[in-house]
């Protein structure tokens, strides 16, 4: 069990994001085992207020990349999660929040169990949220934007080593035992 335990961590240890991508197919089955997962996650009231705009054709990705200065990542990937809160099934704003970030994580490490596959993160896009919920046509009073996972096969070649931003605190640093 906990050898079981050990290899948890540092699975979780090695999900990284990634943010070159090269161009190559990922089968539907794929990215619906990733949502397999994703869906699993907790949340209020088991309430699950996510909704994702799965988003691969070239035109729609384009025009979400234009929104974001991270959108080289967004046309590169090869699928893009587009998640908003469904405001109609969220019943508290910090616990859907908490939700949503349980259900994104899931998403990551799904990605991240899946060989040569890898995944960012992209919050940035937030700053043009409306424009988005436009895109695919979902009312802002029903649907709010939460963010992009973009995911695509591992480009090697280009992906930086990006030690710094990888750091993490010390549990001493964030901790106090009673
Ligand atoms: C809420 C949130 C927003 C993020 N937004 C962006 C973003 O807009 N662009 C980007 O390149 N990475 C973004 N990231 C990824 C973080 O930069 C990254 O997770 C962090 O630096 C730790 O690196 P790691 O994921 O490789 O462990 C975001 C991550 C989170 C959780």
């Amino acid at each position: 069990m906990d050898l079981i335990k050990n290899d948890f961590i540092e699975f979780i240890k090695q999900r990284k994001s990634v943010r070159s991508f090269i161009y190559q197919k990922i089968d539907k089955e794929t990215i619906l085992n990733i949502l397999e997962g994703a869906r699993w996650a907790p949340s209020g009231n088991n309430s699950q207020p996510w909704r994702v705009c799965i988003c691969i054709h070239p035109t729609v990705k384009r025009m979400v990349a234009e929104l974001s200065k991270y959108g080289g990542i967004i046309e590169d990937a090869y699928v893009n999660l587009v998640i908003f809160l469904d405001l109609e099934r969220g019943y508290d704003r910090v616990k859907d929040l908490q939700g949503i970030g349980a259900f994104m994580e899931n998403i990551l490490l799904g990605v991240h169990a899946k060989e040569d596959i890898g995944g960012v993160w992209i919050g940035e896009i937030l700053n043009r949220k409306e424009e988005v919920n436009e895109i695919f046509k979902l009312p802002t009073d029903k649907f709010e934007l939460m963010g992009i996972i973009a995911i695509g096969h591992i480009d090697d070649a280009r992906e930086k080593v990006r030690s710094k931003e990888r750091e993490r605190r010390s549990i001493d640093e964030f901790t106090e035992w009673y």
